[in-house]
């Protein structure tokens, strides 16, 4: 599965960029209906390089790999790494995003790639979900011996008999199919599948219309 997906990912990514050289008008001017076939192109293609990714991300936290062992680390490197990604995303949108961070260091067994995927679909989704004007808060703390993460937004949330098949692989909810938000449904799957490594759990409130908290909680490794 993982041989597959690299296989695929490499011809796509560059036919992606030899569109981008014809769209900049690299290679002669283009007329208008032409421009717009190959915009049409460009974003399915866009769509499949995403279901390349999230494929390849979920083999990965399906497969146990011995060059990446789980290490004592800090949760909020991760996490302050991906907090930069999607602030630019979220500032684009018109989408507020706040975090409250723990001042304990919260040591957990991971590895920081694990620790990324895990928050990036979260803290993704948070932001692709709730409309402009709305926001998105992160917190982190401490309970239970553990390290607790929550991502909390205002947004489109999710329909009361959907929330027991989140985390399926490629089940989008009723009130996200057929609308506009792209998407593969593997963000959650893949979420789920780093947690079951890292013994950690998730939990999820939402109301459909109002908003979502996702709670992630994952064994802490107290100091000697
Ligand atoms: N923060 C959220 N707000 C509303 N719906 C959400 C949120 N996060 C996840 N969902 C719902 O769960 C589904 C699965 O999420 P995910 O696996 O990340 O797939 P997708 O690629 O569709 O984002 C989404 O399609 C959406 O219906
Ligand atoms: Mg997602």
């Amino acid at each position: 599965m993982l041989t597959v997906a690299h296989e695929l990912r490499s011809p796509v990514a560059a036919a992606q960029s030899l569109m981008r050289t014809l769209l900049r008008g690299l290679a002669g001017q283009l007329n208008s209906q032409q421009r717009e076939i190959l915009d049409r192109i460009e974003s399915r293609h866009g769509l499949l390089l995403d279901l390349i990714n999230d494929l390849l991300a979920l083999a990965a936290s399906k497969t146990y790999d011995p060059d990446r062992p789980l290490e004592r680390m800090a949760l909020s490197p991760s996490l302050l790494t991906v907090l930069d990604r999607v602030r630019d995303e979220a500032g684009g949108k018109g989408v507020a995003l706040t975090s409250s961070l723990a001042d304990a260091p919260l040591m957990v067994m991971a590895n920081g790639d694990g620790l990324e995927r895990v928050f990036s679909n979260l803290l993704g989704n948070a932001v692709k979900y709730t409309p402009s004007g709305g926001s998105v808060e992160v917190r982190t703390r401490a309970v239970d011996g553990g390290a607790e993460v929550s991502v909390t937004d205002t947004g489109i949330g999710i329909p009361e008999e959907d929330l027991s098949r989140l985390g399926d692989e490629f089940f989008r909810a009723r009130n996200v199919r057929g609308q506009s938000i792209g998407g593969t449904g593997l963000g959650l799957s893949i979420v789920r599948e780093q947690l079951r490594r890292l013994h950690g759990r998730m939990q999820v409130e939402s109301r459909e219309g109002q908003g979502s908290v996702f709670r992630v909680w994952l064994p802490c490794i107290q100091d000697p």
